[in-house]
């Protein structure tokens, strides 16, 4: 990994050159305001190499991103009874999609499009006594960093626009997969999403996922082996929902993206690193993103394939 740096640094100036046919997220609209041109990646490796370029120490929306941490602490308490509650299937339909949820009786197909996250946040709402506070505990613990927080405005923001959302929460629970009150859950879910963090302290956060010798500074492991195993399984099939095929495609790795434009992406046994670029492609997934994560493990050689 010594010529990792340069490596990144070659792609990093080639990629921010590209003409970015992508579009910044518009539909909850403090997303909005963000400088389209923002551009950061950020690795850090289990043996502690740690390196970053461009707007890596920038706090951003990470939005979907926030979904491993809140399917991270639900698989905590709930262990394989987690499954009865959501599948662990590709659903190969936009990540907002209602299309499935008929058919398959408000189960929805894996915890990371919209429908699957809504239900993992019923079940931390179950289990928490201040779900949001005592999930932003659990966050900070993961990598020992107390400066994650909650951006209220986003939340707020997409509190009223959340329609789809609210629609997704109501017709769950009209198949008995929501327990708790549906703006509880839903007021729960929105601020997650809301959670602001830095490509540095994203890199650092799934550090977990690669190392599966992993303890914080309290000498705590976050998962099992075998629970990372899966975690990252279900990355690299329904992280990018319906452009999962063409991650694993392109990149090869277990990953997950976020509507502010970051992606997170794992080396099991080796690092984890993020990019941020907040122009889309029509998929909702970083343009700029996917194209320099495929061309650095194109480079390095070092997909999990
Ligand atoms: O619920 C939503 O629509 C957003 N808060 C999160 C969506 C998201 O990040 C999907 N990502 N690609």
């Amino acid at each position: 990994m010594d010529n990792y740096k340069k490596i990144i640094e070659e792609i990093y100036l080639d990629v921010k050159n590209v003409d970015d046919i992508g579009k910044v997220a518009n539909y909850i609209p403090e997303l909005a305001h963000i400088d389209e041109n923002n551009f950061g990646v950020h690795l850090t490796s289990i043996n502690k190499l740690s390196f970053g370029f461009g707007d890596c120490n920038k706090k951003f929306s990470i939005q979907s991103v926030s979904k491993i941490l809140s399917l991270t602490l639900a698989y905590k308490f709930e262990g394989a009874k987690l499954w009865d509650r959501v599948d662990v299937e590709p659903s190969g339909n936009p990540f907002n999609s209602l299309l499935q949820l008929e058919a398959d009786f408000g189960k929805p197909r894996n915890p990371f499009i919209n429908a699957g996250a809504i239900v993992i946040c019923d079940v931390l709402v179950s289990h928490l006594k201040n779900p949001k506070k005592d999930f932003l505990e659990f966050c900070r613990e993961i990598s020992d960093n107390k400066n994650i927080n909650y951006n209220e405005k986003v939340a707020e923001s997409e509190k009223i626009s959340g329609f789809r959302n609210v629609a997704l929460c109501n017709f769950i629970k009209s198949f008995g997969n929501i327990k708790n009150d549906v703006d509880d859950v839903l007021d729960f879910y929105f601020h997650i999403c809301s959670i602001e963090m830095t490509c540095k302290e994203l890199s650092e956060i799934f550090l977990f996922l690669a190392d599966e010798q992993y303890i914080n500074k309290k000498g705590e492991s976050i998962l099992t082996e075998s629970q990372a195993k899966r975690i990252n399984a279900i990355m690299l099939t329904c992280g990018f929902y319906d452009e999962s095929g063409e991650f694993a495609f392109r990149v090869g790795l277990p990953g997950k993206s976020g509507v502010g434009g970051g992606i997170v992406a794992i080396h099991p046994d080796e690092y984890c690193i993020t990019v941020w670029s907040p122009k889309l492609n029509k998929k909702g997934n970083s343009y700029k993103g996917m194209l320099f994560l495929e061309k650095f493990t194109t480079k390095t050689v070092s997909s999990i394939f």
